[in-house]
C-alpha cells in the first residue's frame, strides 16, 4: 500500500476535493483506495454518506488513530490510502506526513495562499518526505498566474506538479451529489485533469518506493 498525505495549512485549498477525486481515479484504474479523513469537520466522510457507490472506503477518525486506520487499510488490501487533513494542524500534519510515502499540497494561486506554503514545506522537510504542490482552482487562460505561482512555490524548495487543476464547476457539482468528476462528467476537462494528476502521482509513488 502507498500512502499520500494531502496537507495544507489553508482551508479551502482543495484537500478534500483532490483526495476524493484521486481515490475515485485510483478505483477506476482498478486499484483499491481508502480515504482516511482526520479533519474534525469530516467533509470527506459526509461526501461518502451522500454517495450510492460502495467504494472508495472513507473512514473518519481522530488524528490520534491514524496509524491504526492505516494498518486496517493495509490489512484490507488497499493499494492506496489518502489522508485528508484539517488546516492549521501543525503536529497532526507532521504525523500525517511521517505516516505517508508522499505529501501532496493543494494550493490556490493567490499570493496569500502561496506564502502560506512555507509552513507545510517545513513539515514535509521535518518528516523527511517528498512532497509537491499542486496548484488548484487556477483561473483559465492566465499563463502569468501559472508562472508567478510556480516561482512563488520554488522559493520554498518544493516542486510543482506539472498538472495544474483549474477552477471548474464540475468539481463542486460532482461532490454535491456524492460523485466525482469521473462519474459526473466522464469526458469533461475536470476528469482529464484528475486523470493526469493521478498518473503523475503514480510515477512519484514509484520513485519513493
Ligand atoms: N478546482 C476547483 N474548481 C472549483 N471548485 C473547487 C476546486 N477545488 C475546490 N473547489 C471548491 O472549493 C471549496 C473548498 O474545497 P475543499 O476541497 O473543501 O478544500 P479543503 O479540504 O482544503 O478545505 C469547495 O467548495 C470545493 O468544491
Ligand atoms: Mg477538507
Amino acid at each position: 500500500m502507498r500512502t499520500i498525505a494531502v496537507l495544507s495549512q489553508k482551508g479551502g485549498s482543495g484537500k478534500t476535493t483532490l483526495a476524493l477525486h484521486l481515490a475515485v481515479a485510483a478505483e477506476q484504474a482498478g486499484k483499491v483506495a481508502a480515504v482516511i479523513d482526520i479533519d474534525p469537520q469530516a467533509s470527506a466522510a459526509g461526501w461518502k454518506d451522500s454517495r450510492a457507490a460502495e467504494t472508495p472506503v472513507v473512514v473518519s477518525i481522530p488524528a490520534a488513530r491514524l496509524a491504526q486506520a492505516l494498518e486496517a487499510a493495509r490489512s484490507a488490501a488497499a493499494d492506496l490510502a489518502l489522508i485528508d487533513s484539517a488546516p492549521h494542524s501543525g503536529d497532526v500534519a507532521l504525523a500525517a506526513a511521517e505516516a505517508a510515502d508522499f505529501v501532496l499540497i493543494p494550493c490556490r494561486p493567490g499570493i496569500l495562499d502561496l506564502r502560506a506554503i512555507g509552513a507545510t514545506a517545513r513539515i514535509v522537510k521535518l518528516a523527511g518526505k517528498q512532497g509537491s504542490v499542486v496548484l488548484n482552482a487556477m483561473p483559465p487562460n492566465a499563463p502569468n498566474v501559472l508562472s508567478d505561482a510556480r516561482a512563488a512555490v520554488a522559493v520554498h524548495g518544493l516542486d510543482v506538479a506539472p498538472v495544474a487543476v483549474q477552477q471548474r464547476a464540475a468539481f463542486a457539482h460532482a461532490l454535491t451529489v456524492g460523485k466525482t468528476a469521473h462519474e459526473f462528467d466522464p469526458k469533461g476537462k475536470a476528469t482529464e485533469e484528475i486523470s493526469q494528476l493521478y498518473q503523475w502521482l503514480c510515477g512519484k509513488l514509484k520513485d519513493v518506493a
